[in-house]
Parts: structure tokens; C-alpha cells; sequence
């Protein structure tokens, strides 16, 4: 019998009511730090087309770093299994920001989640598509049917004006010759596609072919092979939630991927997606409320991976 859904969010909603109050939002992006922090949203679309929701859960918020898994699959698409000579699939072990590990690893950054492997990935996408940000853009309209998300033009720029470290990391790369494309051109394409704006039910709805062994299942497109779709599926849950992806999987127990926006995305494989938003982070730029709204659902629906 499927676990009642709509019970559970309810139930969800009211306990982590609290923790809304206490995270911290992402103040390093001037324009996100303006979002009110108590806010709270979740959304649960099944593979047979139920959908379930509580709270803010069509309000549309930034989801940066999630952007990160649709260009991923956009960029292994294209490039196949050679994608990983550009960019590792280990757990960083290392804030999400981090410049350390690429000095010592020649400029080839650890996994596609931290922002070297996205900017990595980026620079893929810039050269297989005439406009990188619109190729994404285009993809997650059509994967969550709504045509009309956009960029957030005052995020991009606010992004690009405080951006220092994610142009050192790009030049950096490019010293290492890494990078194929103009830095400009790179920080500009990534900026804007973390500025995307989205609810949960239109990022869950979009996250569905990852559980659904690469079919988009409301048009029945194939956008990856059963074992590709498990492939990022794996990544996403040793490297999406940056170096809280061990204690991730021990209590949530899902392949899931976060941004600073305060959204995080995860799938049960063979069942659902489910999209959550608080806009108030933790320590490692996850969802403070967001992280225990899924470790409750999965406890309370009894249907994580493991
Ligand atoms: O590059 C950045 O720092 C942001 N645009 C995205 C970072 C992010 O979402 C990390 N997630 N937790």
C-alpha cells in the first residue's frame, strides 16, 4: 500500500516549523540575502502522476546549485563516459567553494557538484551548445512542463559582482588548460543558470526521470540509459550535498541535490521525487529544515534507497 503522503507532509510541515527560524540565509549572494528566511515548501510527484504538496511549494526560489544536476546530465549526454576526464566522481570532503584540492589535482575538480566540477561542466556545455544558460533554461522548462521559468537577471548579476572566488577557480583551471572557454563567458553561463527560479513541484516534477531509469515518464523520453541514470544517480548521493553528503545518506538515505537557494532535490528510484525549500542554511550550505524534512519523510515513509 503507498504511504499516505499527504498526511505525511502535513505532519512534516509542523515539526520542522521551528527550524525555519534558524538557519542562515546565503548572504554571500547580496540579492539572496534579502529572501525572508521563515518560509517552508515541499512537493512529492510520483512516477504514476500523483502529486502532493504542503506549504510554499509553487513559490519559486533560486535553485542555484540544483542547476548543477540538469547541466550534468545535459553534459553527459553529450560527452558520455569521457565527461569523467574533465571532472572527477569522488566526495570532495570540502565546502562546496573550496580551491584547495584543485592545486593538487591539476586543476580537475573532484566531483560535477562542487562549483569547479559545475564550472567544469559549464565549459563542456559552452562548447556543444550555441548558449550554455539557455540549453539548461530550455531543458528544465521542458522537464517540468512549465514554459515560462526564467533566469533571475538581479541574481545573476548580484552573483557576478561578488563572485570573486568562483572566477579565481575558473582562471585557476584555465591555468591548468582545463577550461576551453573565456572565463567571462564560463562565470556568465554558470551565474545564470544558478539564477534560475523554480518552485518544488516544478523541480520534482523536472528530478522524475532520474527515478524513472532515465525516462521522462509524462512524454516517455528517453533522456539517459537505465545505467547512466543510476550512474548520477550515485553521484548525486556521495557528492550532492558537498561534505554533508555522508551524513546525507546516513539519515536521509536518498541520492538528493542541494543549493544555497535553500532547495533540495532527491529521488527514490523506481518511485517518486521530492523537492523541499527553506530558505535558512546550515553550516554546509544545505537546507537546515530542508535536511530534516527528508530525513522525516523518509523515516515516516519508510522509503529510502537502503
Ligand atoms: O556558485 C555559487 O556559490 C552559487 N551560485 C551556488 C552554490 C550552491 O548552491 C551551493 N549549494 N549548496
Amino acid at each position: 500500500m503507498s504511504p499516505d503522503y499527504s498526511a505525511i507532509l502535513a505532519a512534516i510541515a509542523s515539526e520542522v516549523a521551528p527550524l525555519t527560524r534558524e538557519g542562515k540565509v546565503a548572504d554571500y549572494i547580496p540579492s539572496l540575502a534579502e529572501v525572508p528566511l521563515e518560509q517552508f515548501g515541499m512537493a512529492v510527484v510520483t512516477l504514476d502522476g500523483r502529486r502532493y504538496s504542503v506549504g510554499a511549494a509553487d513559490q519559486r526560489f533560486s535553485i542555484q546549485s540544483i542547476s548543477k544536476l540538469f547541466a550534468l546530465t545535459l553534459a553527459f549526454r553529450q560527452l558520455g563516459d569521457e565527461l569523467w576526464e574533465r571532472v572527477g566522481r569522488e566526495p570532495s570532503g570540502n565546502p562546496f567553494n573550496s580551491l584547495v584540492q584543485l592545486e593538487h589535482e591539476s586543476g580537475k575538480p573532484r566531483n560535477p557538484f562542487i562549483n569547479a566540477g559545475a564550472l567544469a561542466v559549464t565549459d563542456v556545455l559552452c562548447r556543444h551548445s550555441v548558449n550554455a544558460e539557455l540549453a539548461v533554461l530550455h531543458f528544465l522548462r521542458r522537464l517540468s512542463g512549465a514554459d515560462d521559468v526564467q533566469f533571475d537577471h538581479a541574481v545573476a548579476s548580484s552573483e557576478a559582482q561578488t563572485g570573486h572566488r568562483n572566477a579565481a577557480m575558473a582562471h585557476f583551471m584555465k591555468s591548468f588548460g582545463r577550461i576551453v572557454s573565456p572565463v567571462d563567458e564560463l562565470l556568465n553561463s554558470y551565474f545564470h543558470q544558478c539564477s534560475i527560479a523554480m518552485s518544488c513541484e516544478e523541480l520534482a516534477t523536472a528530478a522524475l526521470f532520474l527515478a524513472n531509469r532515465g525516462v521522462v515518464p509524462a512524454t516517455g523520453e528517453r533522456l539517459l540509459t537505465a545505467s547512466e541514470a543510476k550512474r548520477i544517480s550515485a553521484v548525486l548521493l556521495t557528492c550532492g550535498t558537498y561534505d554533508a553528503a555522508g551524513d546525507f545518506a546516513y539519515r536521509v538515505g536518498l541520492p538528493a541535490k542541494s543549493g544555497v537557494g535553500g532547495g533540495i532535490v532527491a529521488v527514490v528510484p523506481g518511485e517518486l521525487a521530492v523537492c523541499v525549500w527553506s530558505p535558512g542554511l546550515d553550516a554546509n550550505g544545505n537546507s537546515l529544515a530542508g535536511g530534516m524534512a527528508l530525513e522525516r519523510f523518509t523515516t515516516l515513509a519508510g522509503n529510502s534507497i537502503f
